[in-house]
């Protein structure tokens, strides 16, 4: 696609290009005119979903923390699976969607194609979006994510808080959890933050890019959120997630306090042939040591669209939040 063609970024300046990856940017997009977007798209595409590949989960009453179960579609049909979403307290994330459904591969590989024009130097690799329906109201806790990120807002209207993506936000202790145990929502959180952070209001039409691993957390305003996420991954930052598995395999298996982040020299080096050598074991590109996820324990209420049904004796879900 070329950029002066139906262009997927409709507010983009030169002075963006120098901005990306250094600064939290809030760009103008057209994704949300997409067939692609539309709810019986997105109908459809839920009801032909695998099992495997999408988490639905409640949140359980409003004002306590953290107490998310991990459920089932059930005989829904998509169009009831969005109503639920829409008036109950539910998100359901249709994970590694470019792999499921071509139509989708294809308009990522444009928005990277696109980026790529305007960002010669942008190469990109292991590219990954998702698509998340929430709930009004649903929040997203306080995190970081490894690999480059994006939010795309398609439908209805959230707000996102951005921190520093330094200390005391973000220790490299952190960044090792994450990348060896996957515990990307359980980073220390303090209230004063807010006092730190930045918020962005985000509408359809409406996308956010920051700066990597800088730590977030999202809420909804009072109606159906539709949000596209957009993963990347760099040469950079395959090398700093290089340094955060051998930190964190230095400071959990050998007690020693890791010095160095440097991502080149003979540290680096070591730590790269180490994690090589143990490949094709539980070293993987990410939540090396993932702790169990909770069982598949509900399912989807037809009856009362937007409340649940215990399932007794589920089996254990293999699925990742
Ligand atoms: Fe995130």
């Amino acid at each position: 696609m070329s950029v002066t063609q139906n262009p997927v970024f409709t507010d983009w300046t030169p002075r963006h290009a120098e901005l990306f990856k250094h600064q939290p940017l809030r760009l103008a997009h057209r994704l949300h005119e997409s067939p692609l977007f539309s709810r019986a798209a997105l109908a459809s595409l839920i009801e032909n979903y695998p099992r495997q590949s999408y988490n639905l989960v409640h949140m359980g009453p409003a004002g306590q923390r953290r107490l998310w179960r991990e459920g089932e579609i059930g005989d829904l049909s998509g169009a009831e699976v969005i109503d639920a979403v829409e008036k109950g307290r539910i998100w359901i994330n249709l994970r590694d969607v470019r792999r499921i459904d071509r139509r989708y591969d294809d308009l990522l590989r444009d928005v990277f194609g696109e980026l790529k024009e305007r960002m010669p130097s942008f190469d990109t690799e292991n590219h990954g979006m998702g698509i998340l329906i929430s709930s009004p109201k649903a929040q997203v806790y306080y995190h970081c994510d490894l690999p480059g990120q994006a939010l795309w807002q398609i439908v209805g209207r959230k707000r996102l808080y951005l921190y520093p993506n330094t200390p005391p936000f973000l220790h490299p202790q952190d960044l090792e959890d994450i990348a060896l145990f996957g515990q990307e929502i359980d980073m220390p959180y303090q209230p004063w933050f807010e006092e730190h952070a930045t918020a962005y209001d985000l509408e359809p039409g409406q996308m956010m890019h920051w700066p990597l691993n800088a730590p977030h957390r999202v809420e909804n305003f009072d109606c159906l959120n539709v949000s596209m996420t957009m993963e990347y991954w760099t040469k950079e930052i395959r090398r700093k997630h290089i340094v955060n598995v051998g930190n964190a395999i230095l400071r959990t298996r050998l007690g020693v306090t890791p010095k160095s982040r440097a991502i080149e020299g003979p540290g680096f080096l070591a730590k790269a042939v180490v994690q090589k050598a143990l490949k094709g074991r539980k070293w993987t590109m990410r939540g090396a040591e993932k702790k169990g996820r909770p069982p598949v324990d509900f399912r989807l209420d037809r009856a009362h669209l937007g409340q649940i049904v215990d399932l007794p004796n589920a089996a254990p879900s293999t699925a990742s939040v």
